[in-house]
C-alpha cells in the first residue's frame, strides 16, 4: 500500500483521530492507527494508568476500548472522513480471537489491520509476539480471515527477529517495531509498585536508541517493510529510523507533549528532501547499514 507520507499516528496515542482533528487537519498524516480493538468492550486497568519517567512515560491502560462492533458502527464512519489511511489495531487473547477480529473488519473499509501481538498491561497473556511460534499462529489465522494488508506489531522483547521472520512467512505485509518495553515504578512512600498491575509499558525518547537498534536489525532480517516506533519526537528522529531501514514511522508519546508534532515531523522531512533535491526515500532508506 502507498501512504502519502511516512508518518503515522501510533495506536493508543491518537484514539480514533477525532480529538486531534479539532486541533489540525489530520488528513496530512500518512495514516492513523486506532487504539487496540478487542472483540468486546474493555474498561481497562484502575488508575493510576500513566507515570512520567525521565525522558519517558509508563502506561498501564489495560486495553480500554469500545470493542470492535462499536468501532465499526460509530468510529469507523467518522475515521473514513478524516482523509487518511485507517489502520485498525487489534488485540486478542488467542490466535482465534485475532482471526475473529480480522474477519469482522474484513471488507469494512479499514485500509490495513495491525495485529498487536503483545501488551505489557494484561497479566499472564498477550505475548504471542514474543515467539516465532505464537506469531506464526496468530498471523496464519488472521491472514486466512481477511484480504486487507496485515501489519504485525511486535513486542521489543523475546525472539523479535524470529517472530518477524515467522510473520513474513505467514503472509504479513509489514512489521511494526516495536511496542513498549515492560518497566516498573515504585512509590517510595508505600514501597509498592505504582500500578495495580505492577509493570507498565515504557515509551518516549528514553527507548528511542533501543527501538532504532531493533529496526536496524529487523530491516535486514525480513524483506517486507518495517515501520519504526519508539520515542520519535522530531523529524530528525524519524529520519534516523528511515536511515536504519524503516519504510514508515509511527509517532506516539510525542503526541501527548505536542499535539502538533506529527505535522511538524512531516514538514521537517519534506524540507530535508527538498533541500537535498531528493525525490524518493529509496536512496536514503537503510543507508546506515
Ligand atoms: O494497556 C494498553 O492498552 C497498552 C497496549 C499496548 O501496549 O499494546
Amino acid at each position: 500500500m502507498v501512504l502519502k507520507n511516512p508518518v503515522i499516528a501510533a495506536s493508543g496515542t491518537f484514539s480514533f483521530g477525532a480529538e486531534y482533528a479539532r486541533v489540525y487537519d489530520v488528513s496530512c498524516l500518512g495514516g492513523i492507527c486506532t487504539k487496540g480493538l478487542t472483540l468486546h468492550p474493555r474498561r481497562g486497568n484502575p488508575p493510576p494508568r500513566l507515570w512520567e519517567t525521565p525522558c519517558g512515560l509508563l502506561n498501564s491502560i489495560g486495553l480500554e476500548n469500545p470493542g470492535v462492533e462499536t468501532f465499526l458502527r460509530e468510529e469507523l464512519p467518522r475515521m473514513r472522513d478524516l482523509g487518511t489511511v485507517v489502520i485498525a489495531n487489534i488485540w486478542g487473547e488467542t490466535p482465534e480471537e485475532y482471526g475473529e477480529l480480522a474477519e469482522r473488519l474484513s471488507g469494512s473499509g479499514v485500509d490495513a489491520i495491525e495485529l498487536n501481538l503483545s501488551c505489557p498491561n494484561v497479566p499472564g497473556i498477550g505475548l504471542l509476539g514474543g515467539s516465532a511460534k505464537g506469531t506464526a499462529w496468530a498471523v496464519r489465522v488472521a491472514r486466512a480471515a481477511c484480504g486487507e494488508p496485515l501489519w504485525v506489531k511486535l513486542p521489543p522483547e523475546g525472539d523479535v527477529l524470529g517472530a518477524a521472520r515467522a510473520a513474513e512467512k505467514e503472509g504479513a505485509e509489514a512489521i511494526s517495531a516495536a511496542n513498549t518495553f515492560r518497566g516498573l515504578a515504585i512509590d517510595i512512600a508505600t514501597g509498592r509498585p505504582v500500578f495495580a498491575n505492577t509493570f507498565g509499558g515504557l515509551s518516549g525518547p528514553a527507548i528511542k536508541p533501543l527501538a532504532l537498534r531493533l529496526v536496524y536489525e529487523l530491516s535486514q532480517a525480513v524483506s517486507i517493510p518495517v515501520i519504526g516506533i519508539g520515542g520519535i519526537a522530531s523529524w530528525e528522529d524519524a529520519l534516523e529510523f528511515i536511515m536504519a531501514g524503516a519504510h514508515a514511522v509511527q509517532v506516539g508519546t510525542a503526541n501527548f507533549i505536542d499535539p502538533l508534532c506529527a505535522p511538524r515531523i512531516i514538514r521537517g522531512l519534506e524540507v530535508f528532501l527538498k533541500e537535498r533535491g531528493i525525490e524518493t526515500w529509496e536512496g536514503i532508506r537503510g543507508c546506515a547499514h
